[in-house]
């Protein structure tokens, strides 16, 4: 073939794919996320999916992501412009250049679409990947963080996805974590020569995200690291512990794990990822998001507290597929025609087009020439019923109605067509109704 997908993208098929690419599983786990962020109080945000090069590096000075990981162009007017790596950005800066942070306190935002980061393709890690993300404003409070965490937690248990595991975190305010950045590269100093390239770089650039070394030599080292919990102030430690016993309280479980830092620069306090054990995917985190009081000051705004998250949705899909988890099935249209003469292609099309103004879901073979391979084309499209017309039905007036599902046949009076067909439609589409994954 010529041409050929990118490295590190991929397709959304609605069949011939792998199971994770098809497109109506997307549609399922989005419709679930939306349903959420309703029960969650949140509303939809759409953002450009690329920005000024100069916003995204306002977060990400010290971040892989911004600095190496980025789709930097220069449009026609010597723009320089990125694609964005990350959704969080946006959201502020859409809020800020709209003034919208003054006609309203708080702001309960969610958003779903695509991201950019060019890091080295591998299962679960991807060029363009996608995230559901939601954006709590204007808040600090304990309450508001532990309903982000909730929403995320509850997004896995909608979907049926077993075995995850609550990451939290506090990494403190500013103060106490440039005290904790001191004691940190005093403990890894004598052991620099000892630590893997990429730690070593991150010595001198950003320390803290040692502790996320996936190395299983720095690992072993940082075993005995001091920890970011034990240099909080006590308003910090005090707020993370009241986080926690409010997590309990509406049982979410949960694990501290101090090594925990995030890969963008705005965080601060609370930080946490749900990662699963199952995830076949090199990376095990699902999602992830913490607290970013600073964010919009730095952003030339007033000094608002914010939380927030983002789950990526390739990795999610991934991991129903191997944990089993239940997905609805395909929709499929209701009707197929299947004209086998002239006549019949004019008459089929006019009833089709009637039922599709009723909503009743239809579909026509417009190169039926042989019955058999046309009833094959309607098995493969899972279609419930066939109307089949042919020179004999166009002279005695008739149609002939296959029932896909029991293989039965019968003839009826065309006069009748609307009534038969609306009574078979109200059957099944009782009977969806009355199914509560749907
Ligand atoms: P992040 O942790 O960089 O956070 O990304 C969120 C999620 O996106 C990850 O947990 C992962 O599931 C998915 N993800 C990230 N990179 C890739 C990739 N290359 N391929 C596949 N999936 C990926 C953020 O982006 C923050 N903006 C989250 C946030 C919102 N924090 C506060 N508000």
């Amino acid at each position: 073939m010529k041409y050929q997908i990118p490295k590190g993208l991929f397709d959304i098929v609605p069949y011939d794919g792998e199971d994770w690419r098809i497109i109506d599983k997307w549609q399922y786990v989005e419709s679930v996320f939306r349903n959420l962020a309703l029960d969650f109080g949140y509303e939809e945000i759409r953002t450009p999916i690329f920005e000024k090069t100069e916003l995204f590096q306002r977060v990400g000075q010290t971040s892989d992501i911004v600095t190496k990981e980025m789709y930097n162009f220069e449009d026609r007017a010597g723009r320089l412009l990125s694609l964005r790596p990350e959704g969080t950005s946006s959201v502020i800066r859409a809020l800020l250049e709209k003034n919208m942070l003054q006609n309203r306190k708080t702001h309960k935002l969610f958003y779903i679409g695509p991201m950019f980061r060019y890091e080295r393709p591998q299962s679960g890690r991807y060029r363009q990947h996608h995230q559901f993300g939601v954006e709590a404003i204007g808040k600090k409070s304990i309450e508001q963080d532990a309903e982000t965490i909730h929403m995320l937690w509850e997004f896995y248990s909608r979907l049926g996805i077993s075995n995850i595991k609550l990451h939290l975190n506090s990494i403190g305010g500013n103060t106490s974590r440039n005290q904790y950045k001191t004691a940190l590269l005093k403990f890894l100093k004598p052991h620099l020569h000892a630590l893997s390239k990429e730690s070593q770089v991150r010595f001198e650039k950003n320390p803290l995200r040692i502790l996320d070394s996936k190395d299983s030599k720095d690992r072993e080292i940082l075993k005995k690291a001091p920890s970011i919990l034990d240099h909080l102030n006590k308003e910090e430690k005090k707020y993370f512990e009241e986080l926690q016993t409010l997590l309990t309280e509406i049982q979410i479980p949960f694990e501290i794990s101090d090594h925990i830092v995030r890969g963008l620069d705005y965080y601060n306090e609370i930080v946490f990822e749900i990662t699963c054990e199952d995830f076949s995917g090199t990376q095990n985190s699902l999602g992830a998001g913490g607290r970013y009081d600073g964010l919009i000051h730095s952003f030339g705004g007033a000094n608002i507290p914010s939380t927030g998250f983002a789950t990526g949705v390739e990795r999610v899909l991934q991991t129903m597929i191997q944990q089993k988890a239940f997905f609805p099935p395909k929709r499929h249209s209701f009707l197929y025609f299947i004209p086998l003469c002239k006549a019949a292609e004019t008459l089929c099309f006019i009833w089709a087009s009637e039922l599709r103004i009723n909503k009743i879901s239809s579909d026509m073979d417009f190169t039926a020439k042989k019955i058999q391979a046309s009833l094959q084309k309607a098995s493969q499209l899972e279609v419930d019923f066939c109307i089949i017309v042919g020179e004999d039905e166009i002279k005695s007036k008739t149609f002939k109605l296959k029932n896909m599902k029991t293989r039965e046949e019968k003839t009826v009076a065309a006069v009748l067509f609307l009534q038969e067909i609306e009574h078979h439609w109200s059957k099944i589409h009782v009977g969806l109704q009355q199914n509560p994954s749907l």
